[in-house]
């Protein structure tokens, strides 16, 4: 079977190590890729927002299954535009993918399919805005309505930064647009986890659990990074959450796609809140997480192609997903100033030279002259599987003493409390 990836970050990197291994696939291909996937297989410049090309290179290539990465080309319809032409993608329709690309349109999925959620309303007049807020507590959540990659979620304490925050998204235009519209949302507290999920819209098989660490500093402290590392399983889960989550989350979810037709067939990633046994829903994503997806393909014992396969063939009730009891962490080596401002082009030193049972992913890499440099915030993901957490975490944090660039930067307790 011929395969091809769309992205080009560690997440994609991890699906195509684990398409590789697939016995039933011929070949691989990725659009654009990056050096790391390049090693792996065939990579070919062009835009992950041009559907017209990407349709056209499926149809010249006769690609079998197309697996779409990240959720902007899911917000523009690409699976879509894939089915249209006659072949096959994994990742949901456009409409699907609007729980991600709108957080109204999903609050308001979540309100009338019984899906547990902070209370909220939504707002796309300024001076309303302004007035709504003292309908609400501090810490107050303000959520941009589009995509906004990461920024679009701020919390303030007290009404002063909430306005200011507010005329940022919604008349300074801050987020490109996304603004324009937001959510208001109570502030919940407890404990945070991600629930990752094949789907093919009849049937949901939830994955093996892992935890993320989103702020950029040890201790949770910073601003919001798109992820520093994870671990799976997730240390942190309560025990006996897995009925809850099926009884009040999966199910109604699933329902709730079928009640409004969303053709939902590939990856859905459920950002909860968990206090006292009881989970609440944050946020649906469309896709894979990244770095979650890292360290949870590492697990997957059965053949990824078969699943991805089945989910864009309404069959995923008819494959076994098996998992190893592995414990695996992955540490995102970053460029200095990430979050913020940061260079690129830097050269990455001793890649060479980390040990074989240690699975390095490139999330922000390019080859400059023969050489491998930085080219983005997150940089490499350092994998390793071990008996326990503590096994995989020191070989990671081992390995983040060989590789070396200047100005990198990693977290120190990645899998701690
Ligand atoms: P989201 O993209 O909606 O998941 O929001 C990004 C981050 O903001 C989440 O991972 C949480 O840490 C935080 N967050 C979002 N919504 C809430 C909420 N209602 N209460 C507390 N924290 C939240
Ligand atoms: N790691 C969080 C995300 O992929 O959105």
């Amino acid at each position: 079977m011929k395969v091809l990836v769309i992205g080009s970050g560690g997440r994609e990197h991890a699906i195509a190590y684990k398409l590789k291994q697939s016995p039933k696939v011929t070949e691989l291909y990725a659009i654009p890729g990056n050096p790391g996937i390049a090693s792996l297989c065939t990579c070919v410049p062009g835009s992950v927002e041009d559907n017209e090309f990407l349709v056209d290179f499926i149809k010249k290539n006769q690609i079998d299954l197309t697996v779409i990465g990240p959720e902007v080309p899911l917000c523009n319809g690409l699976a879509d535009d894939i089915e249209k032409a006659g072949y096959k993608a994994f990742g949901p329709q456009k409409k699907a993918a609007t729980l991600e690309g709108s957080k109204a349109f999903s609050k308001d999925f979540m309100i009338r399919h019984h899906i547990p959620t902070a209370k909220y309303v939504e707002v796309t007049d300024f001076e309303k805005a302004c007035k709504e807020v003292d309908h609400f507590d501090f810490p107050l959540v303000i959520k941009a309505d589009g995509l906004a990659a990461g920024k679009g979620v701020v919390i303030v304490e007290n009404k002063e930064d909430a306005i200011s925050t507010l005329k940022e998204m919604m008349v300074d235009g801050a987020l490109d647009g996304a603004g324009s519209k937001v959510v208001l949302e109570e502030f919940l507290t407890g404990f945070e986890c991600s629930l990752l999920c094949f789907t093919d819209g009849k049937t949901i098989v939830p994955m093996v659990s892992a935890k993320d660490h989103k702020q950029i500093f040890d201790g949770n402290k910073g601003p919001n990074t798109g992820g520093m590392g994870t671990v799976s399983p997730n240390p942190f889960l309560p025990e006996g959450m897995d009925e809850v989550l099926k009884k009040d989350i999966l199910d109604p979810f699933m329902q709730g796609l079928k009640e409004d037709q969303m053709d939902y067939r590939g990856v859905v990633f459920i950002g909860l809140m968990i206090e006292n046994n009881q989970a609440k829903v944050l946020e649906f994503n469309v896709r894979f997480g990244d770095p979650e997806t890292q360290s949870i393909l590492l697990r997957l014992e059965s053949d990824l192609y078969e699943i991805m396969d089945a989910c864009a063939t309404y069959t995923l009730d008819q494959v076994d997903v098996k998992w190893s009891d592995d414990h695996v962490a992955c540490l995102v080596l970053a460029s200095g100033g990430y979050p913020g401002k940061y260079d690129k082009g830097i050269e990455i030193k001793n890649i060479d030279k980390v040990s074989d049972d240690i699975v390095v992913f490139h999330a922000g890499t390019a080859l400059k002259d023969g050489k491998l440099v930085t080219n983005g915030g997150r940089v490499l993901n350092v994998c390793a599987r071990g008996a326990n957490l503590q096994e995989a975490l020191a070989k990671v944090y081992e390995t983040a003493t060989i590789i070396t660039f200047d100005g990198m930067y990693y977290r120190h307790d990645i899998g701690l409390r």
